[in-house]
């Protein structure tokens, strides 16, 4: 199978959309989105133009991380719903040709999970090594400098046994211990487990942080800047990062191969050099698709974009499919980010991730330019990130509030008299009701550049050819497609030829003396030149 000719995949072309299921829709007036609503909108996502979903963490958990605390990797979080809801929701989205893709967490668990509470019991207990365990540092005190997520020592105290258990998160979250085979044998299960349910794959939670340094060495100091350094001054050297989760990989890929049609393998690859990314795909036997954080946290500029594209096509194994994503539950909305909520900014973004090959990943809300809210603090419900501003890494809450079906007081996710769990944004003119009826709204553009995604890009995942042009144009052919993207205040000439215009995100296409001339932040879709005359 290790073949460099890309065979086709369902994934590649498409569109995944990430929907984080408890600010989905309220079916039972919890506060809490579940499965149920999850069922109920799957005609809208068949109907936005999505080819999988990717469904925030199901199964049970304490949630001191939101269901990144797992306590149980075979059932479903009794808040969201239960086996039978999580059976007929594949089935659901199944008749829809859509796929379910579950997030898993292999990093760690929560301590509430029966091996850690196992491994609590003794040092002898059966459990004792799925977990990372440590004495006390030559001086006393944590086995080293690691800290966790949230700034403190990665090591927590277990007096009963008299030992440091490594968490890389929160307290609550100790960390996995893959030096341990067993760890593997009861991931792979859990894998199958999912995978005979009908899953179309898995996104893999801390997919660059498995293993840590057997000798449990220092971190150094981080020297690097900017949103990709390591935290708290620390370089993530030996916390993770080391080269032998790739094996777990190939191991996984086996487990997705031996299944009827293709599964799919997504990580949480959080690593700032494009070249280590590449790694990920190993030699088409390890990862098939792996978030790229370095675009994620470009701005928006035609060099910084540009720059992060050309270097990652560069970098990535010819056959691997890229993966475009602007959005998450970690990192905030892009219309937020880069956008500040300027709707001609949300609609160039939208057409950039829409006209790259490769896979691109919808986070809940881009598609009716949904912003960041500012949650106040005692409504904050997100324990690593309570207190913080709204940056890049402040607060969570701020991209987790409910999905805006429409402008009522609860947005339409659950019944007016209820509580939602976290507050409604600003949703008079950003909701799914009112945008669907209006051609106009970014919902309507983003529909229709969908379609046209898959009718003239299909299955596309190379073909990406960067054009020179004039400061702030970033211009590019795309298999069939032109496209030409002013990311800046002022008009722009494009100097290139290009066929039929397809679509324009503001305005129309202005005809110019050598070109097309583009207003502040217009983009523009349209065929190559050549095209005209060949098909
Ligand atoms: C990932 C998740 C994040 C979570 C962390 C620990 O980064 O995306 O939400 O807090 O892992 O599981
Ligand atoms: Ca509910």
């Amino acid at each position: 199978m290790n073949s460099n000719v890309a065979q086709h995949r369902w994934w590649h072309g498409a569109v995944l959309y990430q929907l984080y299921v408890r600010s989905w829709l309220d079916t039972n007036g919890d506060g809490y989105g579940d499965l149920g609503g999850v069922i109920d909108r799957l005609d809208y996502l068949s109907w936005l133009g999505v080819d999988g979903i990717w469904l925030s963490p199901t199964m049970p958990s304490p949630d001191d991380d939101w269901g990144y605390d797992v306590s149980d990797y075979l059932g479903v979080h009794p808040d969201l719903g239960t086996i039978d809801d999580m059976d007929r929701l594949i089935a659901e989205a199944g008749k829809r040709g859509l796929r379910v893709l579950l997030d898993l967490v292999p990093n760690h668990t929560s301590s509430a999970h029966p091996w850690f509470v196992d491994a609590t019991g003794s040092r002898g207990a059966g459990h004792r090594d799925f977990y990372v365990w440590a004495d006390p540092g030559p001086g006393g005190g944590p086995p080293n400098n690691w800290l966790d997520a949230t700034g403190g020592s990665a090591w927590a105290w277990h007096e009963p046994t008299g030992q440091y258990y490594l968490h890389n998160f929160l307290a609550s979250q100790p960390d996995l211990n893959w030096w341990e085979p067993a760890v593997h044998a009861a991931f792979d299960e859990i894998l199958r487990f999912w995978l005979d349910r009908g899953v179309a794959g898995f996104r893999i939670d801390v997919a660059h942080g498995l293993y840590k340094d057997a000798k449990l060495r220092d971190n150094p100091p981080e020297t690097a800047t900017g949103p990709m350094a390591g935290k708290f001054g620390q370089k993530p050297v030996y916390n993770a990062n080391q080269p032998e989760v790739h094996a777990v990989y190939r191991d996984w890929r086996r487990i997705a191969a031996s299944y009827p049609d293709a599964r799919l393998l997504l990580g949480e690859t959080w690593v700032g050099d494009l070249s280590l990314l590449a790694r990920f795909y190993g030699d088409d036997d390890e990862l098939q698709l792996a978030f790229n954080f370095p675009f994620v946290f470009a701005a928006l500029t035609a060099p910084d974009l540009s720059g992060v594209v050309a270097e990652t096509l560069a970098s990535l194994p010819a056959g691997a499919c890229p993966v475009w994503t602007a959005s998450n539950h970690d990192v905030g909305r892009f219309p937020s980010r880069w956008c500040g909520g300027d709707e001609r900014k949300i609609r160039l973004a939208l057409l950039a991730l829409a006209t790259l090959p490769g896979t691109m990943v919808l986070y809940y809300g881009d598609e009716i330019g949904m912003t960041d809210v500012d949650v106040p603090l005692e409504l904050q419900q997100d324990a690593m990130s309570r207190g913080a501003g709204n940056g890049w890494r402040g607060n969570r809450d701020r991209a987790r509030t409910p999905m805006q079906w429409d402008s009522a007081a609860t947005a339409g996710f659950t019944a007016e008299q209820v509580t939602p769990w976290l507050p409604v944004g600003d949703n008079a003119a950003v909701n799914v009701a009112s945008q669907r009826d209006d051609p106009g709204s970014v919902l309507r553009f983003c529909r229709g550049l969908l379609s046209l995604r898959q009718a003239e890009l299909g299955g596309q995942i190379a073909g990406y050819q960067a054009l020179p042009g004039p400061p702030g144009l970033w211009a590019y052919r795309s298999g069939s497609l032109t496209v030409l993207g002013n990311f800046s205040g002022r008009p722009v000439v494009c100097p290139h030829p290009v066929g039929a215009v397809l679509l324009s995100t503001i305005g129309p296409a202005q005809p110019a003396a050598g070109g097309i001339t583009l207003a502040p932040w217009q983009g523009i879709m349209a065929r190559n030149p050549d095209a005209e005359l060949g098909d």
